[in-house]
C-alpha cells in the first residue's frame, strides 16, 4: 500500500509541480512557477517617476516583495530596470489598480521575478524603437500573471535568451511599432490562458521548447510562429482558439513558418476564420510542417489543459489581464467579443480613441 508520502509525491508529479521549491504563488503554473521572488516588504507610496517610495526605487534593490499603497499610471521618463529576486504585487494596489506607461520595464539578465496584476503600456511616448513594453532578454525564472501588456514598440514582450518562463492569464495586445507580440528564444516557456489581440505576428515567436495552452488569439496576421530559422524544438499546443478579425488576411497563418525541424503535439485547437460575429471554429491541429508527436513532449501539458478551446474563450474573456479592467483592456475585450467584426492593427495608441492620448485613464 502506498504511504501518505508516496501519494503526496505522486500527486506533485501528477500536477507537474517542483518537489522542493514552493510555487511562485497559489495557482502558478508552468516553467516560471519556480520563481520565488522577493521577501523583504517594500511599499510603493508615490506615482512619481523617481525618488523615495516610487516604483523605480522599489525595484532598485533585489529581494523585495513590493506592494502598492497608490493606484494609477506611473508615467516613466526612462526605462525601469528590475533587480533580481523581485515580486511585484500589483493586486495589492487600491482600485483602479496600478500600471506604468511610456517606457520599457526590463528584467534583462535578471533572475527570479514574479509580476502579478500589473499594466505595462509603452506606447509612442517612448521614441526608442528598439525597446519593448516588457523585456526579459537573457532572464531566468520569470512569471507574469494577470498582467496587461499593450502598445509595445519593438515587441510587446521581448524574451530572447530567456529560461524558465511563464506568461499566464495576461493580455498581450495592440503592439504599435513592429506590431509583434512576444519573441522568446531558449526557454523552456509556458504560455497559458493569455489573450493576444491585433498584432501582425509573434503570438508568440518561440524558438524554445514550449507549452501553449488555452490561449485566445484575435485579429492576427500570423499567430504562433517559429520563423523557420535555426533550432529543433518541441511544442505542446493544446486547446487554443484562433479567431480571425478584420486585419486577418490569411486565417491559415494561425501557425506560421513552422518547418520540419519542429515537433508538435496539437490537440483541441480551433480556428474561427469566417468573421461572422459568432464563435464557430473548426479543428486546427496541423502545425505547419512540424513532425507530429503522438503525446505531449512535456508530461505536465495535458494536465494544464483543463479547459476546451471554447471554454477557454469564456474563461479568458471573463478573467484575463489585470484587475479591475481599465479602459484599455475594456477596449481590447470588446474588440474580441465582436468575433470578426471589429479590430485593427495600429501604429499609434491614440487611434484607439481612448482618452489620455490612447493610454486611457487609470
Ligand atoms: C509578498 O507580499 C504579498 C502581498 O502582501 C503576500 O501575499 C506574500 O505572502 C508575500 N510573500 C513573501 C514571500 O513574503
Ligand atoms: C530552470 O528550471 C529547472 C527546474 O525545472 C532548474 O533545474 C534550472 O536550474 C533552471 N534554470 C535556471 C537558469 O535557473
Amino acid at each position: 500500500m502506498a504511504s501518505p508520502k508516496d501519494i503526496l509525491v505522486s500527486l506533485f508529479f501528477a500536477f507537474g509541480l517542483p518537489l522542493v521549491s514552493a510555487l511562485a504563488f497559489p495557482g502558478a503554473v508552468g516553467f516560471g512557477s519556480i520563481a520565488t521572488g522577493g521577501t523583504t516588504p517594500f511599499v510603493v507610496t508615490s506615482l512619481a517617476d523617481s525618488g523615495t517610495g516610487t516604483f523605480r526605487d522599489a525595484v532598485s534593490v533585489s529581494g523585495r516583495n513590493i506592494t502598492f499603497a497608490v493606484s494609477g499610471y506611473i508615467n516613466l521618463a526612462s526605462p525601469v530596470s528590475l533587480s533580481s529576486s523581485i515580486t511585484i504585487n500589483g493586486q495589492t494596489a487600491p482600485s483602479p489598480g496600478i500600471g506604468v506607461m511610456g517606457r520599457e520595464v526590463s528584467a534583462s539578465s535578471k533572475t527570479n521575478i514574479i509580476i502579478r496584476n500589473f499594466r505595462m503600456r509603452q506606447g509612442n511616448l517612448d521614441t526608442d524603437t528598439g525597446k519593448s513594453a516588457f523585456n526579459m532578454g537573457d532572464a531566468s525564472n520569470v512569471i507574469l500573471d494577470h498582467c496587461s501588456v499593450a502598445y509595445g514598440v519593438f515587441d510587446s514582450i521581448d524574451a530572447v535568451g530567456a529560461v524558465n518562463v511563464t506568461v499566464s492569464n495576461s493580455i498581450v495586445a495592440l503592439p504599435i511599432g513592429q506590431q509583434f507580440g512576444a519573441h522568446l528564444e531558449t526557454g523552456p516557456a509556458t504560455w497559458y490562458r493569455n489573450l493576444w489581440v491585433s498584432a501582425h505576428n509573434r503570438q508568440p515567436l518561440t524558438k524554445a521548447n514550449t507549452q501553449y495552452i488555452n490561449n485566445i488569439v484575435y485579429n492576427y496576421q500570423a499567430a504562433y510562429t517559429v520563423a523557420n530559422t535555426g533550432g529543433d524544438f518541441s511544442h505542446d499546443i493544446i486547446n487554443n482558439y484562433f479567431i480571425a478579425g478584420p486585419s486577418t488576411t490569411s486565417a491559415g497563418d494561425d501557425y506560421f513558418q513552422i518547418d520540419a525541424n519542429q515537433q508538435a503535439f496539437a490537440s483541441g485547437n480551433l480556428l474561427d476564420s469566417n468573421k461572422d460575429g459568432v464563435l464557430n471554429g473548426a479543428a486546427a491541429n496541423t502545425i505547419g510542417s512540424a513532425v507530429v508527436l503522438s503525446s505531449p513532449w512535456n508530461p505536465t501539458s495535458q494536465g494544464l489543459a483543463t479547459l476546451s478551446a471554447a471554454d477557454a474563450y469564456t474563461s479568458v474573456i471573463a478573467s484575463v489581464g489585470a484587475s479591475p479592467r481599465d479602459q484599455v483592456d475594456a477596449f481590447v475585450i470588446s474588440t474580441v467579443q465582436s468575433l470578426g467584426k471589429t479590430g485593427a492593427i495600429i501604429t499609434n495608441q491614440a487611434s484607439t480613441g481612448l482618452a489620455n492620448n490612447g493610454y486611457g485613464t487609470l
